[in-house]
């Protein structure tokens, strides 16, 4: 089958900790005497099964363990920024949950220090630009996202947003609507995961209570007909990932994803890997399998790539040289 071309795209919704290979995993848990629940490259990858979001987020948590030092942090940035930039990303807004690492005794600043390395020489060792958006975990109490909050700003320039993001059934947006008015005071970006498991009241709930700039997923948007109008009106960004929502089923089969319908409506949809290392795949190969399974003409990857910089935080004239780039390919 002949190949997809590849064009130069921003991604907007990927976890750093959703980076980790199991290969790196195996390896940095030697390096760090972690243990895991096997040693085998085998074993581990028949773990890579899931039946929803909570049964991903069970391993996806279990296996960040093996991240202790700043270093663990350069070699997991290091290894997306590479795969990513080989697959014509050339620009990154990528999510960390520092509460999952807080939670296990490794500091902020650990964390910190590692991916502001690798996203400091970004440019020079793979061409592309990277920047953080932390996500706040919807499961814990908002008072810890409050308090997580302050020791973020020292890390502005690198860090230029918050997210949520974690098990969404039963947490709604609403009870982050504090740390995110706070956020916003702070000129900080404000994203939220909305409408991946969750219903359409998530997602207006992520717009009206916590004011935000982009909707991560957001495919259970389409269930609700004012709402798709108002996605539309506002041209508010999806971040839509879809070899995510077959591998944690909120899809049946990529040849039912909604995609192709969200591009129909006018929305400002994105395509993404959320998390590469668990659901099969980085941006390009995403696109290839849609591209595959839905039938997206060459106009609509165009439109894509070119949603994916309009809907970045990147500064305009940034964008616009990106968007000529696109246009040039
Ligand atoms: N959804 C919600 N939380 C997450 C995900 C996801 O796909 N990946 C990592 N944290
Ligand atoms: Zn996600």
């Amino acid at each position: 089958m002949s190949s997809v071309p590849i064009l130069p795209t921003a991604e907007l919704h990927v976890h750093i900790e959703g980076t980790l290979e199991p290969e790196l995993a195996l390896r940095l848990a030697v390096r760090n005497r972690t243990p895991l629940r096997s040693t085998e490259l085998d074993d581990l990858r028949r773990a890579y099964s899931f039946r929803d979001l909570q049964s991903f987020l069970d391993l996806y948590y279990e296996l960040m363990a093996v991240l202790q030092r700043p270093e663990d942090f350069v070699d997991l940035a290091d290894a997306y920024l590479a795969r990513a930039a080989a697959q014509g990303v050339r620009h990154a807004e990528v999510f960390v949950d520092p509460q999952a690492h807080l939670a296990r005794g490794v500091p902020l600043e650990v964390v910190m220090e590692g991916l502001g390395e690798a996203f400091a020489r970004a440019e020079e060792r793979h061409g592309m630009s990277a920047r953080l958006i932390a996500c706040f975990l919807r499961d814990r109490d908002p008072d810890e996202a409050e308090a997580l909050l302050p020791r973020l700003l020292p890390y502005r320039g690198l860090v230029i947003g918050v997210g949520l993001d974690s098990a969404e059934v039963g947490f709604p947006p609403e009870r982050f609507e504090r740390v995110f008015a706070r956020a916003a005071d702070e000129g900080l970006h404000r994203v939220a995961h909305a409408g991946e498991e969750g219903p359409p009241a998530y997602v207006r709930s992520a717009l009206d209570r916590l004011g935000v700039e982009r909707v991560d997923h957001g495919n259970r948007s389409l269930e609700d007909r004012d709402l798709v109008a108002r996605l539309r009106e506002e041209q508010l960004p999806l971040t839509v990932c879809p070899l995510s929502n077959v591998a944690l089923r909120t899809v049946a089969r990529l040849e039912d994803h909604p995609l192709p319908a969200m591009l129909a409506h006018g929305l400002l949809a994105t395509v993404n890997s959320d998390d590469p290392a668990y659901f099969g795949g980085y941006l390009h190969d995403n696109v290839t399998a849609v591209t595959r399974a839905l039938g997206l003409t060459a106009e609509q990857r165009r439109r894509l790539a070119e949603n994916s910089f309009r809907a970045s935080f990147l500064p305009e004239e940034v964008k616009s040289r990106h968007l000529d780039a696109v246009a040039a390919a």
